[in-house]
């Protein structure tokens, strides 16, 4: 088990247990972070997964893939430090991973 903190838009923090093998999404959906939709159920055909990678982990999280980069054009408020979180496999290098939760999804 590892350590996810979720941040929602008004600030407040939500730090969850994680099962490695499972995506940051699954996890939110797990455990009732607001503000993650998932409407597609983690196909990366929705973009209501969103969320902001924390700067201090983009390197070890990763780049989205193409076909993740498209979806992510139909997200709301898009950043340099968006991924959607159904794309985000939690690993024992994650433990401790922080990402914020957009506004609104798309
Ligand atoms: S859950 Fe639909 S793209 Fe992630």
């Amino acid at each position: 088990m590892v350590q996810i903190t979720y941040i929602d838009s008004g600030g407040t923090v939500r730090t969850v247990k994680a099962e490695v093998g499972s995506t940051v999404m699954e996890t939110a959906i797990k455990n009732d972070i607001p503000g993650i939709e998932a409407e597609c159920g983690g196909a990366c055909a929705c973009a209501t997964c969103h969320v902001y990678v924390d700067e201090a982990w983009r390197e070890k999280v990763g780049a989205p893939t193409p076909m993740e980069e498209d979806m992510l054009d139909f997200g709301f408020d898009v950043r340099p430090n968006s991924r959607l979180s159904c794309q985000i496999k939690v690993s024992d290098e994650l433990d401790g991973l922080v990402v914020s939760t957009p506004e609104r999804q798309a």
